[in-house]
């Protein structure tokens, strides 16, 4: 019974953390049509509101997620049984939903090394924490990482004797575009062993009346986990974002095959960077690009699995079919 904390993210004043940072904001705003990359969102403060977001009635990749995962958390159990295993969960967050299946896991008596990586500090110190009040005296051991996907994957222990399940849920690989999905999946590949597991989590495409529905709160947490960015930037890089003159707005475009949100400049503006000496300038409702998130047919998930060298090992679908966790076996 163990319940380990890793941290290898660099520091907060790091020079490599806010060089990529500072670059990513200033090439984004650099921009003539002007973009920002969402991984920019997630620092702890911005992890907490996605939390809330996950909250949502109509958010229905988490409200449909969890429906999967409570109604088929036997049939995962059954793929994996008879074998000690290592659980990575990528992203994990608070593993508000992975906590359905580690329970399920501990009642049926499965012998679990559970390992959260994710790139907020605080989300996976107070889930290793959590963990542990829980499960202490169970079968289950936990190492909480906090860091990038692929140096977390590194980290992991290699414990010859156990297999690896690999989940990725949450529909967070619909954050990148299609070839950068495919590449991420070719990576995650390489460092698995043939016959490893891993459950992937794809929103598929549906009515986009539905998306905008997810995407719009009327309670506004969309909007305020976008304009976090703002505040974000201000604190980090000394900028004069005034929150109070934007507003956000996310919808599906059909060229793209993915739900763009963007704040809007409600005025004409400049926002000043005075340490970085820029400036940068709005017209009066000008967008700034901060999310994608790419929807997906049936088809495409099987074609990225297939291309990437993982076998399907069963879809697991909502009442509704409006998101799949996909289960898939590493071929080598
Ligand atoms: C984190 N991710 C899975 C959410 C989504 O629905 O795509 C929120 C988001 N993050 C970046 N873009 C959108």
């Amino acid at each position: 019974m163990s319940f380990y904390f890793k941290n290898l993210r660099p520091d907060n004043d790091s020079n490599s953390e806010n060089h990529d940072f500072t670059q990513a904001v200033i090439n984004g705003l650099s921009k003539e049509r002007k973009r920002l990359p969402s991984w920019l969102i997630f620092d702890d403060r911005g992890s907490e509101i996605f939390e809330e977001i996950v909250g949502l009635k109509d958010y229905h990749p988490a409200v449909c997620e969890f429906e999967i995962l409570r109604t088929h958390k036997q049939k995962i159990a059954d793929i994996i049984s008879g074998e000690a295993l290592q659980v990575i969960d990528l992203g994990s967050g608070d593993a508000r939903k992975t906590r359905v299946l580690l329970d399920h896991f501990v009642k049926s008596k499965l012998q679990i090394h559970y390992i959260p990586i994710d790139i907020s500090a605080g989300a996976v110190k107070s889930l290793v924490s959590s963990l542990e009040s829980k499960f202490t005296n169970t079968s289950l051991t936990v190492t909480g990482i906090a860091s990038e996907y692929f140096q977390g994957l590194e980290a992991v222990p290699r414990e010859q004797f156990k297999r690896n399940f690999v989940f990725f849920l949450g529909s967070t690989i619909g954050n990148q575009d299609y070839p950068a999905a495919g590449k991420f999946l070719r990576e995650l590949w390489n460092s698995l062993n043939d016959g490893d597991y891993v459950m992937i989590g794809f929103d598929l495409m549906k009515n986009p009346k539905l998306l905008y529905r997810a995407y719009n709160d009327p309670e506004g947490v969309f909007q305020k986990f976008n304009l976090h960015l703002l505040d974000r930037i201000n604190r980090e890089l000394g900028a004069d974002f005034v929150k109070s003159n934007y507003v956000q707005e996310g919808h599906y475009n059909e060229q793209s095959h993915a739900v763009e949100s963007h704040v809007y400049s409600t005025q004409e503006q400049t926002v000043r960077l005075p340490a970085l000496d820029k400036e940068f300038h709005f017209k009066a409702w000008e967008g700034v690009q901060t999310e994608h998130s790419y929807k997906y047919t049936m088809q495409e998930v099987e074609a990225v699995a297939h291309n990437n060298g993982f076998e399907i090992v069963e879809h697991l679908f909502d009442s509704n079919q409006f998101f799949v966790d996909s289960i898939w076996k590493v071929k080598k």
